[in-house]
């Protein structure tokens, strides 16, 4: 068995784009510039937006964090939103989610110039990614594919379970499997809380993606041996021994479900690093003008 260290590969990742940054700012070009925009005070958002802040100033790029209090108007976030798709200083901007309920997340999706998305969630961006043309490709999915190329794992051919079908994760995920590319080319099922038996459908698998967040939901006598588990859950549950109060669970049941893997991600310190880094990736693409002019 397999340990995929996503916490190594992601700093790795990062040095190799402060390395491209350095090279571009040194060859007279801009510094990438990432705006994040946060709404109230979710323990979860505040740790990832920080997070992502600071992966910013690891990869060398300007980064500015707006705030606002949970009371804000779906019509002031907006008018932030067209400011920073017209602002030429911010090559890219993200508004974390999840939004309070007063505010339509898909209209502030929407609004984002998709040529600044680099969440990748706006209509164009996902339909560019499902027709395979060049687009921002959302952090998690685009994570995992990085492990998966970066740990060599063959996935051609093999029969792939998404279990989940959330737009952030499961969806695109199952498109990029089901690509024409390496990674890709896998045979791929999405199951869901409808599925009619997700455990034979998992039994089945050379590789599971779980992304339901539900902790220890995949447990050893649902994965066959020699499997890949990627698990993208990150639930937060109680736990008295650490500082904080509680501790992230993954949805795979590790210690019955490790012994059986060809690889396996922990968590954290698997997917959890790569999304990160692929909202950085994104980022320097953006700076670049790579995808879009
Ligand atoms: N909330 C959970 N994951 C994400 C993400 O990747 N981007 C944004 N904007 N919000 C999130």
């Amino acid at each position: 068995m397999t340990l995929i260290d996503g916490k190594a590969v992601s700093a790795q990742i990062k040095q190799e784009i402060a390395a491209e940054v350095e090279q571009i700012v040194a060859a007279g070009g801009k510094r990438p510039h990432l705006a994040a925009i946060l709404v109230g005070h979710d323990g979860g958002s505040e740790t990832y937006v920080a997070n992502k802040v600071k992966a910013c100033e690891a990869c060398g790029f300007k980064s500015s964090l707006i705030r606002y209090e949970a009371d804000v108007t779906e019509a002031e976030l907006l008018a932030k939103v067209e400011e920073l798709n017209q602002d030429a200083d911010v090559d890219g901007f993200i508004v974390q989610l999840p939004l309070p309920k007063h505010i339509s997340e898909q209209k502030v999706i929407e609004a984002i110039d998709y040529r600044k998305d680099v969440d990748g969630f706006h209509p164009i961006n996902v339909g560019r990614l499902a027709i395979g043309l060049p687009c921002y490709v959302s952090a998690t999915p685009n994570g995992i594919m990085e492990l998966l190329r970066r740990y060599n794992i063959e996935t051609s051919g093999k029969k792939c379970v998404v279990l989940g079908r959330s737009n952030i994760v499961g969806k695109p995920m199952a498109t990029l499997m089901m690509q024409k590319t390496n990674p890709g080319d896998a045979t791929v099922t999405v199951c869901h809380s409808h599925s009619k038996d997700l455990k034979k459908e998992c039994r089945e698998a050379d590789i599971i993606i779980a992304a339901i967040g539900r902790p220890d939901f995949v447990t050893g006598d649902m994965v066959k041996e020699g499997a890949v588990v990627i698990d993208v859950g990150t639930t937060r549950v109680p736990d008295a021994t650490k500082k904080s109060g509680f501790r992230l669970n993954g949805d795979v049941k590790f210690s019955e479900v490790a012994p059986k893997c060809s690889f396996i991600t922990p968590v954290p310190g698997g997917v959890g690093p790569m999304t990160i880094v692929s909202l950085m990736k994104n980022t320097l693409l953006a700076g670049k003008k790579a995808i879009y002019q």
